[in-house]
């Protein structure tokens, strides 16, 4: 008797750890499968995504079109220069808002953020993108232009903002994430930046350029 109780015992026990083996195997693994749900709630329902076509409207298009001359509120565009760095067909050069520290703090800030993986901190090229990009050796990598290069100092700060805005050559476009007085925050600060990298004494002041000589 005592017997049969300890067999059932130990299978019980063995039977118990079954859940636990399947738990820590789920976790410990990867699987190319959709994850197992239980409650589905609202996380599948029937839908149209992108390229489903639809037999709702003549054109068999899921969406509608927004109706020509519609302007998403809070995008009217009142002022050509602020968005896209033109006057006319000739790129501006100077930024159609108030130049403050706190324009430049915040242009160092999204900077930081949307440029310098590819660009790095100080603006050469060197972001950890572009650094890991070098030791991948894909063969397939446009480097990150420095921001010093004569080319790109001489450029406008309108264009600067039209190839943050529109991207350039292999650079994708930032206009999507970036808003219009954002772009023109960091443009300030790429200024910063090349004036930083171009400093001669005679930008220290008097008293203080003794001490560096
Ligand atoms: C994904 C990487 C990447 C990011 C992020 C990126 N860039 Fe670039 N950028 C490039 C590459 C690559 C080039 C060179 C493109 C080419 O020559 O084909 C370039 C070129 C440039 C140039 C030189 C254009 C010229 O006039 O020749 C400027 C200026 C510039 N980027 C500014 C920025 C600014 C400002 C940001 C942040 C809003 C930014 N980039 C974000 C990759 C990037």
């Amino acid at each position: 008797m005592t017997r049969i109780l300890a067999g059932i015992a130990v299978v019980l026990t063995t039977l118990a750890l079954v859940p636990i083996a399947l738990i820590w195997r789920s976790r410990a693994t990867t699987s190319a499968l959709p994850r197992w749900v239980v409650v589905t709630n609202m996380a599948k329902q029937p839908k149209l995504v992108g390229q489903s076509g639809s037999p709702l409207f003549a054109d068999g298009r899921a969406m509608r079109p927004p109706v020509a001359g519609t302007v998403a509120r809070g995008s009217l565009s009142t002022n050509p220069v602020l968005e896209t760095g033109l006057e006319g067909e000739a790129f501006v050069d100077v930024p159609p808002m108030p130049v403050t520290p706190q324009l430049v703090k915040r242009g160092q800030e999204r900077y930081d953020i949307f440029c310098a993986p590819c660009h790095g901190l100080s603006g050469y090229g060197d972001g950890v993108v572009a650094r890991r990009a070098d030791r991948l050796q894909e063969g397939t990598w446009t480097p990150p232009s420095s921001l010093h290069t004569d080319l790109v100092r001489s450029r406008p700060s309108g264009q600067l903002f039209n190839t943050i805005t529109n991207g350039i050559r292999n650079m994708p476009a930032y206009g999507a994430q970036v808003p219009p007085a954002d772009r023109w925050a960091i443009v300030t600060y790429v200024r910063a930046l090349q004036r930083s990298q171009h400093a001669t004494i005679a930008d220290v002041k008097p008293e203080l350029q003794e001490k560096l000589r």
